[in-house]
C-alpha cells in the first residue's frame, strides 16, 4: 500500500534527522480508535520484546518463505531513489533494511527501530557484512515514539508490523510516521489485511489468533481504513 500524506517538498538536512531530546510519552490509555472485526492485542510492550528477542534466531526459519515475496513488492512500491533518508519500522532480521541501503545509495541514509536489541544485533551483523553498516542507523525502541525529528524522511517502510499494535495504538504509530515524514513523503504499509481475498495466511492468522489470543501477537486489521484515519492519502493498494 502506497500513501503521499503531503504534498509539496523540502531540503532535509543530514544532521538533525535524529534526535535525542526526551520526548514526552503518547499516552495510549483513553484512546478510542476502533476496527470493525479486528481483535485487540494482549501482549504487552515488554511481552512482545521478550517474544521477538527469544525468536530472533530463529525467524526467518520460521517466517522468511511466506514473507519475503510480499515484502520485496513493498519496497519496489516504495521506489526509492539515490540520496533519499528512509525509515524501516521493526526492521527484524534486517533483509528490507539491505535492499534500501543499496536503493538510497552512499549519498543516502538509512534509519531503522525495532522493539528487539537481538533483533538488532542481527540486522548490524547482515549490514556489517554487505558493507553497508556506515549508511544504516539502527535504533532499539517502540515506534510509538519515533526518536526522528520532524519532516525528516523522504519515505517510510514497514512489513507485518502495523498489526502489532493495539487498535487505538495504530493511529499514534501512524500519526507518528506523518509527524517524521517531510512533505510530499511516502510510507508503504505491507501487512495482513481483513479484507485482502482470503490466503492462507491471513486465515491461520485469525483463527490462531481468536482460539490462542495470548500465543499470537498479531492478526489481520484493516490496513487501508487506518492510512485514511491517519491522513494519508492513499495512492496505491
Ligand atoms: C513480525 S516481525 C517483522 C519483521 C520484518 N519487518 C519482516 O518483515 O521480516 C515484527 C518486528 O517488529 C518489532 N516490533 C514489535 N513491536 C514493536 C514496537 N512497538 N516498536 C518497534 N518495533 C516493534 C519486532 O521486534 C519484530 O522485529
Amino acid at each position: 500500500m502506497r500513501t503521499t500524506g503531503k504534498t509539496n517538498s523540502v531540503s532535509p538536512s543530514d544532521s538533525d534527522a535524529v534526535t535525542h531530546e526526551p520526548r514526552p510519552p503518547r499516552p495510549t490509555e483513553g484512546l478510542t480508535y476502533h476496527q470493525p472485526g479486528v481483535l485487540r492485542v494482549l501482549q504487552t510492550k515488554e511481552q512482545t520484546q521478550a517474544y521477538y528477542d527469544r525468536i530472533a534466531l530463529v525467524y526467518d526459519l520460521l517466517a522468511e518463505h511466506a514473507e519475503a515475496p510480499v515484502r520485496r513488492a513493498g519496497i519496489e512500491m516504495l521506489k526509492v531513489r539515490k540520496g533519499e533518508k528512509i525509515l524501516e519500522i521493526g526492521f527484524g532480521t534486517g533483509h528490507s533494511l539491505v535492499t534500501l541501503g543499496e536503493s538510497v545509495g552512499p549519498t543516502g541514509r538509512v534509519f531503522g527501530i525495532d522493539l528487539s536489541e537481538e533483533m538488532r544485533g542481527l540486522s548490524i551483523a547482515r549490514l556489517k557484512k554487505q558493507g553497508l553498516d556506515n549508511r544504516v542507523e539502527l535504533s532499539c525502541g517502540d515506534a510509538l515514539r519515533l526518536p526522528y525529528s520532524s519532516d525528516r524522511m523522504h519515505g517510510i517502510f514497514m512489513s507485518f508490523m502495523l498489526e502489532l499494535f493495539d487498535t487505538p495504538e495504530i493511529l499514534v504509530v501512524l500519526s507518528e510516521c506523518r509527524r517524521v515524514l517531510m512533505i510530499g513523503g511516502r510510507i508503504v504499509v505491507v501487512g495482513m489485511s481483513r479484507l485482502a481475498p482470503h490466503g492462507l495466511m491471513t486465515e491461520d492468522f485469525g483463527w490462531t489468533r481468536h482460539h490462542f489470543p495470548s500465543c499470537l501477537d498479531c492478526r489481520p486489521i484493516l490496513v487501508r481504513h487506518a492510512l485514511g484515519d491517519a491522513g494519508f492519502y492513499v495512492a496505491e493498494s
